[in-house]
């Protein structure tokens, strides 16, 4: 018997991250996601997630050092930019832009453990410029350079957005990013794993990642939460909208989730952040329709917001463009991609699962000139 969608499977052993689906929590390796996004920073997150233990002051400082070393791209990859214009979508320029970077990585074909770990800090630390960079260029705008002195997070921002971010908006974004960076086997880590059990490169299964990524029932939720926001635009039409919806039977995206049966621990901060993003940028609408819809998709399905749901409304109130949010998403993920690549390859075994024929047996082949 096959288990529509592999739900309850367990496709892998993992060291990385765990969820508790009933309890609703979260750890990455073993560390309470409420503490992590309490105290911890993208930057340790990257090393506790790759090393597997939280790391000394000179350990941090160390990847710290390494993430900003790598931020800048290699020429080919940022000729790529312009050519994507306004025509490609930024997720199909991310996939494009990670798989063509892998040409010219200095690493070259080195799949050693050790050239596999490099390759992944350098695509940690590059997916924010190859972001900004797009997104400057298809505006009509100079990119800007990354800044040594700015935190992954900061940086990130300021690039995109072309002014440095304050104290707190830096803080909910990193905060976000750290959120954002592993889930155990979600459908674009078990992708990237696939591929490299194939003993295939590392730009290729972050690749294959994206693209899995990309789906509005996985990490493109959130920009379809967000353009549900737009739609609805006033607190007073939600409850029509949200029942009209369930209605014609759609779903409402940012609601529900394969593992969680209560509140995913990820929305409990990000609903937090967009109270209080909004309250200081003076612009609590978005926040106040996404708390009416969070009450009506309980009264009429009993469903829980995911991570996606105020994640839309805070990466809006940090002025974020709606249509880079999955890039956002991925800019995180790569460091939780990267560390299921790397412990598959520890202990590897190609990943081939079996499948149940369900289609017609002993058929007699016709020849093309006697068929109807
Ligand atoms: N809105 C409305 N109904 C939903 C729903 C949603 N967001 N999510 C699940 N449901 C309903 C389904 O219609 C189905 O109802 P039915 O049994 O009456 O047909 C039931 O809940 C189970 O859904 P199913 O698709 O089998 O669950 P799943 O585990 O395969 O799906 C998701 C998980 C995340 C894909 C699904 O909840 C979804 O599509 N959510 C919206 C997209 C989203 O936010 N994705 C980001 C995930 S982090």
């Amino acid at each position: 018997m096959t288990e529509k969608g592999l739900a309850d499977v367990v496709a892998a052993q993992t060291h990385v991250s765990d969820i508790d689906g009933k309890l609703g929590r979260l750890w990455y390796v073993g560390y309470d996601i409420h503490e992590l996004a309490k105290s911890s920073t993208f930057e340790e997150t990257v090393y506790l997630l790759h090393n597997r233990r939280l790391p000394n002051t000179g350990e941090l400082e160390g990847m710290t050092e390494r993430l900003v070393l790598e931020r800048d791209l290699d020429e080919f990859t940022g000729g790529l930019m312009p050519t994507f214009g306004e025509v490609a979508s930024p997720m199909s320029m991310l996939r494009t832009t990670v798989s063509a970077s892998s040409a010219y990585d200095p690493d070259g074909w080195d799949h050693s453990a050790e050239g596999t770990e490099r390759k992944s800090i350098r695509l940690i630390a590059r997916f924010p410029t190859m972001i900004a960079t797009f997104h400057r260029l298809r505006s009509g705008l100079e990119p800007i350079p990354p800044n040594p002195k700015l935190p992954h997070a900061a940086n990130f921002l300021a690039m995109l957005l072309g002014e440095e971010p304050d104290e707190e908006a830096a803080r909910a974004f990193d905060i976000c990013l750290i959120l954002h960076a592993d889930h155990t086997m979600n459908a674009s880590t078990f992708t990237a794993r696939v591929i490299a059990s194939t003993l295939s490169d590392v730009h290729s299964a972050v690749t294959g990642a994206i693209a899995a990524l990309k789906g509005p029932l996985h990490g493109g939720a959130n920009e379809a939460v967000m353009a549900m926001l737009e739609e609805i635009d006033d607190v007073g039409r939600v409850e029509q909208h949200v029942k009209d919806k369930l209605g014609r039977k759609e779903r409402i995206m940012g609601f529900g989730h394969r593992v969680y049966k209560t509140e995913d621990p990820r929305a409990t901060h990000l609903r937090r952040l967009a109270q209080e993003l909004g309250e200081r940028v003076g612009e609590t609408k978005w926040f106040e329709m996404s708390q009416r819809i969070e009450q009506v998709v309980m009264e009429e399905k009993g469903l829980y917001p995911n991570v996606d749901f105020y994640a839309a409304s805070v990466y809006r109130y940090l002025g974020i463009p709606t249509d880079l949010f999955t890039t956002v998403f991925a800019a995180s993920r790569v460091s939780g991609w990267t560390a299921h690549v790397r412990e598959q390859l520890e202990d590897n075994r190609l990943i081939r699962p079996e499948s149940e024929y369900i289609g017609p047996r002993n058929q007699t082949y016709v020849p093309i000139e006697e068929r109807a």
